[in-house]
């Protein structure tokens, strides 16, 4: 997927006219209190995150700062999975309505990040939303900033909005939606047992709220921790549903004595393969996308500020679905996911990749650069690509002068 530019700026318009009334450039002090919040809330999103507090979004400030900073790119985070629904030949994402759920919606990020997306669409359908969360602060702020994005950019669309705290089972609404967001919750979800209540959670979702052919889409931070943690997750939920749905009958030995009640699941992207995760075999990896992004001129002010650095899209994702569809129908079961940056060194190129039940390295030695493998220079973090007469040498693949490289652009 090409670079994401935000628009011209409608959306920052419409923030800063939300926060301060005006659509003007923010200037001192203003700008220096914003950026003091925003480091304040950054602060509490990685160094404070074992402390952070259920309601900190109570806070006006930090709310406001979460809409001018945190907002703008989170927004554009939720292209990625849609882009991937979009390119299936089943077509999940062809209705003239569909219904959304937006858990944990905050002041509405992923709302407004659909409804960019659709807008760019020649023939969106209707989006139908319903966002909830566990603080009405940020309930009231989703439904004007609704309103005033959907005036400005046209999109055919209606929001009804809730209050819920998503660790009760008991309040998870019944229903048919077609896709149900879960954008930067998952990680703030329970602290004991996360893991294994986290996985019941998404489950009791998907069995009791979402379509057959719905789609569910986790977003996390890109940090080591918060993206391990949903990779276990995305284990724990193939391991339940081993058993009913075809494409994952084929269970790896350690996932034996799956319970047969358990709704099947199986995962669409990013991933190629419907096994257990192998970025978590070393506790040194983890998994997230960089997708190049221009930040509009406020982030970069901040950022100028406070030091902090927002000049990509850095986050893990996974797009789950209940049927068998997954991306490998389109790019085919022997492809692979470029899940590093290019590591370059003397005489050297290598990547880790991921597909087939491994994640490895994969080099390229600069004296065996051929015409036939020179697409191996152009490939980036999140690409997907699939390779002829690759040498398998146990620890790492080895591309020869003879190797074929066939990159498979997610928006080829
Ligand atoms: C980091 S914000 C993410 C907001 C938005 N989804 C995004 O990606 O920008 C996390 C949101 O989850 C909400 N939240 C936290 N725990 C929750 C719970 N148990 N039930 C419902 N919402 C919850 C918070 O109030 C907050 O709005």
């Amino acid at each position: 997927m090409k670079g994401i530019n935000a628009d011209k700026n409608i959306l920052e318009d419409v923030l800063l006219e939300y926060i301060y009334g005006s659509p003007a450039r923010l200037k001192p002090p203003g700008l220096n209190i914003m950026a003091s919040n925003v480091a304040r809330l950054s602060g509490l999103f990685t160094k404070g995150r074992e402390s952070l507090p259920k309601s900190y979004l109570k806070d006006k400030n930090l709310r406001s700062a979460y809409i001018l900073y945190f907002l703008p790119s989170n927004l554009y985070k939720i292209h990625l999975p849609l882009k991937e629904l979009s390119l299936h030949p089943e077509k999940p994402l062809l209705k003239e309505r569909l219904k959304i759920l937006d858990i944990g919606s905050g002041p509405g990020t992923v709302v407004l990040g659909v409804m960019d997306f659709f807008t760019r669409q020649a023939s969106p359908p209707f989006l139908e939303f319903t966002a909830v969360d566990a603080v009405e602060g940020n309930l009231r702020d989703a439904g004007e900033l609704f309103k005033l994005y959907k005036d400005k950019s046209m999109a055919s669309a209606s929001l009804k909005t809730g209050r819920l705290n998503i660790e009760n089972p008991e309040t998870i609404p019944e229903g048919h939606f077609d896709i149900i967001i879960v954008s930067n919750l998952l990680n703030e979800l329970f602290y004991d047992d996360a893991i294994a209540k986290r996985v019941d959670i998404l489950i009791k979702l998907m069995s009791q709220t979402m379509s057959e052919d719905g789609s569910c889409i986790i977003i996390e931070p890109a940090l080591w921790e918060t993206s391990r943690e949903m990779l276990e997750v995305r284990d724990g939920l193939l391991k339940q549903g081993l058993n009913i749905y075809p494409h994952t009958q084929k269970a790896p030995n350690h996932y034996k004595n799956p319970s047969p009640s358990r709704v099947g699941v199986g995962v669409y992207s990013p991933c190629l393969i419907c096994e257990p995760c192998p970025a978590l075999i070393n506790p040194k990896d983890w998994c997230h996308e960089d997708m190049p992004w221009t930040p509009p001129p406020l982030i970069k002010e901040i950022d100028k500020l406070t030091g902090l650095r927002k000049d990509s899209l850095k986050f893990s994702y996974l797009v789950l679905r209940k049927d068998n569809l997954s991306l490998s129908d389109i790019y085919g079961k022997e492809s692979f996911r470029v899940v590093s940056e290019p590591l370059i060194s003397k005489g050297k190129i290598e990547f880790y990749i991921c597909g087939k039940g491994e994640r490895k390295l994969i080099t390229r030695l600069d004296k065996d650069k051929t015409t036939l493998n020179k697409a191996f220079n152009e490939l980036n973090r999140g690409n997907v690509v699939c390779f002829e007469h690759l040498s398998d040498e146990g620890k790492r693949f080895r591309l020869g002068k003879d190797t074929g490289v066939f990159l498979k652009k997610p928006d080829s």
